[in-house]
């Protein structure tokens, strides 16, 4: 079984998907973390990454593992550089690249083939799982957003602020949501759940509840 939990950032997707994969018995995919390790390689070639030919000539060769919550690029542990804020703007420029969304689309649902799987990022109840049997989409003011992710990344060792947090985001939400390929929005058969007021625990209480109905 394919569950699906899509939205922006700062809305608890991964801290929901884990627990709530946790509680089901599934596996997780963090679908983020790939587009995250195209970007670092991308960045560590020098390309510019909002140059399409730059970019997919960065996916010839590239092997991208996600073993047991750790990131592997060309058999490199990136678990922690893939986290750094220029690797998020990054991750949403090369997300926009056609090529790219193919590549990791197709490593997706080879990875998530014949196994019960809690999926998140923009895209997998739209386009990567258009199938799933439970389909969800996370979002929350985005205030509550900047201040999850600042404390998010200020605890990484990224010292940043909610105000700079709400720039970042801003940016990252309008190409997320604008490109034309897999653009970021709700499926029409997702639940949408509005996590700004509601502890995670209990969102993800809620999502357990669905799917075991
Ligand atoms: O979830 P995240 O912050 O780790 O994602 C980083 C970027 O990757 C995000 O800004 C957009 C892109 N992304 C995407 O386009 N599709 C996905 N399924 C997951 C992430």
């Amino acid at each position: 079984m394919i569950v699906t939990i899509d939205g922006p950032s700062g809305v608890g997707k991964s801290t929901v998907t884990k627990l709530l994969a946790a509680r089901l018995g599934f596996e997780h995919l963090d679908t983020g973390a790939m587009y995250r390790a195209v970007a670092l390689a991308g960045l560590r070639a020098g390309a510019d990454l909002t140059d399409r030919a730059a970019v997919e000539a960065v996916l010839g060769g590239l092997e991208v593992l996600l073993p047991a919550g750790r990131v592997l690029l060309n058999g490199d542990d990136v678990t922690a550089a893939v986290r750094a804020p220029e690797v998020s703007q990054g991750a949403s420029k090369v997300a926009a690249v056609p090529a790219v969304r193919r590549f990791l689309a197709a490593q997706q649902r080879a990875t998530a083939a014949g196994r019960d799987m809690v999926c998140e990022g923009r895209d997998q109840g739209t386009f990567v799982f258009p199938c799933a049997e439970h389909k969800f989409y996370l979002v929350a003011d985005p205030l509550v957003r900047a201040e999850r992710r600042a404390a998010e990344l200020s605890a990484k060792g990224h010292h940043t602020t909610a105000a700079a947090q709400m720039r970042e985001q801003e940016e990252r939400d309008r190409r997320d949501a604008e490109r034309d390929t897999a653009p970021m929005h709700p499926a029409r058969d997702a639940l949408v759940i509005d996590t700004s007021l509601r502890a995670l625990d209990a969102v993800v209480a809620l999502l357990e509840s669905v799917v075991r109905r």
